[in-house]
């Protein structure tokens, strides 16, 4: 505006100045100067004007410097923005570019100017990004999609095109502008979420599972308590050659395998009671390697690495025994012809970053055991059904396996307050990761012996408290055939009267832990109120693990599993009876 002004003053000056010229030539012969004063004005006005003219040039140059200013502040925007933009002709070649697109392909942006975008996009991606380059033109509107593309110094990373289309001066679509992003990092976290979300699915569809099979265990292991004491009974009473024989010891053998299903089923479930002592994982591995090294064929190298420091955990000592053959087992059913199953034991830590990807684990100080081999691997498919309880990919047959192995080392795992974790390639191998948390150096563990030794029987008396008629008749049997006196009552108010009235005579109380009227704890309280020396065992069936830890502390001296077999009850009542 300021400009037109200026020209339009200016303009309006030369042509009075011209027509002054031309007239005062016209009447050159009759020479009539201006007079003094009209030459005088007229200099006067020229020199405002010429004046004005500067401070317009100024102006000028002023605006020019700024716009010059603008110019490369836009620049540095486009150039550094922390997106990278492009424009593209409908054919994807590259027309112009930001430094940021440079950088993100590794490039040089004299040498990415005429090339082909599709030249850095993932071959798995090059039909996604021809139809979209096709939609961005078509439907004229914004168009985005995720493809990987890959630099010029061969690396890859996930990224987002959003592209909009421009028209030229004539109306047609031939170019678009695009935002280039690196979403590596949002894909990682929704990859981390997904994993999290997948972990958390498993985790919920196990515990339906473990309550589900817990509560079959229970009524399970009630029937086989029944099965299998009658039928040891009848089978103790024959000799070799006697008819029958070979039939009750197939009943006693089929029941003895269903009570190790059932019991496997509690693992599970979590609800087998364990024994939790501080341990040595290491002490514990070299045991179970040394049994391994009889089983294992000889053509599969085994490859022990423990840790140089102690590596204790709060654990059952049978039931990492366990957890280790299963998994053990599974490396050597994976290895047919040859191969290496390697278990290690190492102190780490666990940080933050690893227990957000890991639900329900707490960071610090753990022991991880590793058991993996080099065996066909596991399809990935099938690598979130393996945990389940039943899944085999073996022929079915109970004696072969049934697909509990890795049911129970998850249980086993879970019981002991870690987590597992599974890697495993087709055709390459399988690691097997155990994260169990670590105990304080200081605690000296000993190695725990779990085994019951057998004991043939005594003859002292023993009160056998059970409100199960068929178990408690069944107790009685066992026991008196071994000798024992037994006095039997069905609940813990008659044991009471019972105890008052004999207790000279009773040695040993057998004290089921679940009763009507009056349960197994409060009665155990009543006896020691008694008799603070009294010896109490506690019996119990599926899933009260934790009733059982209550009572030891409380004062019995032990406890028997339902279904109990001849040999565990005799040798638990004899181990007590001879204990202080
Ligand atoms: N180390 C391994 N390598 C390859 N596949 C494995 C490995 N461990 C487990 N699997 C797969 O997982 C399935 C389930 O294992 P799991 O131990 O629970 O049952 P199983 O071995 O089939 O039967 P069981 O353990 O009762 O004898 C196996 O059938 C097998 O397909
Ligand atoms: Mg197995």
């Amino acid at each position: 505006m300021q400009e037109k002004d200026f020209n339009d003053k200016f303009s309006v000056l030369r042509t009075r100045a011209e027509e002054m010229l031309r007239s005062a030539s016209l009447d050159q012969e009759d020479f009539s100067p201006l007079s003094p004063d009209e030459i005088q004005k007229l200099a006067h006005d020229l020199m405002v004007h010429q004046i004005e003219l500067e401070m317009q040039n100024e102006e000028l140059r002023q605006a020019q410097i700024k716009l010059e200013e603008l110019k490369d502040k836009y620049l540095d925007l486009y150039d550094f923005a922390p997106v990278g933009y492009m424009t593209l002709n409908d054919r994807g070649l590259v027309l112009e570019t930001n430094l940021t697109t440079v950088q993100l392909l590794s490039m040089e942006r004299t040498s990415l100017i005429k090339m082909f975008f599709s030249q850095f996009v993932c071959k798995e991606f090059g039909d996604t990004f021809y139809l979209y380059l096709q939609q961005v033109f078509e439907s004229q509107s914004k168009q985005t999609c995720e493809i990987k593309l890959t630099r010029k110094d061969g690396t890859i990373f996930d990224a987002q095109l959003e592209s909009i289309p421009v028209q030229d001066e004539s109306g047609h679509y031939i170019r678009c502008r695009t935002i280039l992003s690196d979403i590596t990092e949002r894909k990682l976290a929704e990859k981390e979420k997904e994993k999290l979300r997948a972990q958390l699915l498993q985790s919920q569809k196990m515990e339906t599972m473990g309550t589900l099979a817990a509560g079959i265990a229970h009524d399970f292991n009630n029937m086989l308590t029944v099965i299998l004491g009658y039928s040891s009974f009848l089978l103790a009473d024959k000799n070799e050659g006697d008819p029958e024989y070979k039939e009750l010891q197939k009943i006693v053998k089929t029941s003895q395998d269903a009570a190790d299903l059932v019991q496997k089923i509690r693992i599970f479930g979590r609800k087998a009671e364990m024994i939790l002592v501080p341990l040595d994982l290491n002490r514990q591995v070299d045991q179970v390697t040394k049994l391994l090294s009889h089983t294992i064929p000889k053509m599969i190298e085994m490859d022990i690495h423990l840790t140089k420091d102690p590596v204790i955990i709060k654990a059952d000592s049978s039931q990492i025994t366990q957890m280790v053959m299963n998994l053990a087992v599974n490396a050597n059913e994976a290895m047919p012809q040859e191969g290496r199953l390697s278990i290690q034991t190492e102190n780490i830590v666990l940080d933050n970053d690893y227990c957000r990807v890991h639900l329900g684990v707490k960071p610090g100080p753990h022991v991880m055991l590793t058991v993996s081999d080099t065996g066909r691997g596991i399809d990935e498919g099938l690598m979130e059904r393996i945990f389940d309880p039943f899944y085999s990919t073996k022929t079915r047959d109970y004696r072969k396996g049934t697909g509990l192995g890795l049911s129970v080392v998850q249980g086993i795992v879970h019981q002991h307050g870690g987590h597992i974790t599974v890697e495993s390639e087709v055709g390459k191998g399988t690691i097997f990761r155990m994260y169990f948390p670590a105990l304080k150096h200081e605690i000296v563990p000993e190695y725990v012996e779990t085994k019951i030794p057998y004991s043939a029987g005594g003859t002292e008396t023993i009160l056998l408290v059970e409100d199960m008629d068929l178990v408690r008749e069944l107790g009685v049997i066992i026991l008196e055939k071994f000798g024992y006196t037994v006095l039997s009552v069905s609940d813990g108010q008659e044991a009471l009267d019972m105890y008052e009235k004999e207790q000279g005579n009773i040695s040993l109380v057998i004290l089921d832990i679940i009763m009507p009227r009056m349960d197994g704890k409060e009665c155990l309280e009543q006896l020691l109120r008694i008799n603070p020396a009294v010896k109490v065992i506690i019996s119990s069936g599926v899933g009260q693990e934790d009733l059982i830890n209550e009572v030891v502390k409380l004062g019995a001296k032990g406890a028997v599993n339902k279904p109990y077999g001849m040999r565990q009850i005799l040798g638990m009542v004899r181990q007590v009876l001879d204990g202080d």
